[in-house]
């Protein structure tokens, strides 16, 4: 099972306290983190976290540059977690515009977790799911193959990480009902849970709740189903 967060409401989480935004981020990174082991607990074989959008430069240089410290600091201070759980670190999103720290810091821990077989933790960082249309064109089109006879297929295999299924659920925390191009592509068939809390205060039991949520859905890829 592919399950996509949409890790929402840190800034609101902060605001309601008094707090910097920044605060919120961290509270956020925190949130992530038990997150990620409830994940692995429960089985879920791919978690993708949208921690940073190709939208989110629009922000103060003080908090992008914040989140950016936040992902070093995660990677680093979690890669005994991920080795003792056999967790893969992999990267969604553009590389080439990420500060050139933090695109290394991913890279090696991609290539470190590479062989491990257990959960899969997809950081969507500098992701948009248009951008990576808009990369997956352009790798087609270096390709030099007929343009006219290209299919799904070809596409999604242009993707950032073709060889991961489609999520099967997409959460998004703090209440707003929209996707905010994340997984504009892969998620075409994904049911959709949003919950009002926001990602600071999400613990192992808001996930599992979307988790028995999502098992009571009807999911019928465009068929009618078994009635
Ligand atoms: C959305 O809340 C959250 C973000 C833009 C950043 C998410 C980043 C983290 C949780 C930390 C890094 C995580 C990992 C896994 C490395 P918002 O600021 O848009 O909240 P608001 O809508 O209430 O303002």
């Amino acid at each position: 099972m592919h399950v996509g967060i949409i890790m929402d409401g840190n800034g609101r989480w902060a605001q309601q306290r008094g707090l910097m935004r920044t605060q919120g981020h961290l509270e956020g990174l925190k949130a992530a983190k038990r997150i990620v082991k409830a994940a692995s607990d429960r089985g879920v074989q791919y978690l993708t976290l949208y921690a940073f959008s190709t939208e989110n430069w629009k922000r103060a240089a003080e908090e992008t540059g914040f989140i950016m410290g936040l992902v070093k600091q995660y990677l680093r201070g979690e890669m005994n977690f991920y080795r003792q759980n056999r967790i893969r670190i992999r990267h969604a999103g553009d590389a080439a515009g990420l500060p050139p720290d933090i695109a290394a810091e991913i890279a090696a821990a991609v290539a470190d977790t590479r062989e491990f077989t257990g959960m899969q933790v997809i950081l969507a960082l500098n992701y948009g799911g248009r951008d990576e249309l808009l990369r997956a064109v352009k790798r087609l089109a270096v390709q030099d193959r007929d343009m006219a006879a290209v299919t799904e297929d070809d596409i999604a295999a242009c993707l950032d990480n073709p060889d991961v299924p489609d999520p099967d659920l997409i959460i998004r925390s703090a209440g707003e009902y929209r996707l905010s191009n994340f997984l504009l592509w892969e998620g075409a068939y994904a049911e959709l849970y949003v919950s009002a809390k926001f990602w600071p205060d999400w613990t192992g039991d808001d996930l599992a709740e979307a988790l028995d949520a999502y098992r009571g859905r009807d999911r019928r890829f465009g068929g009618i189903g078994e009635g």
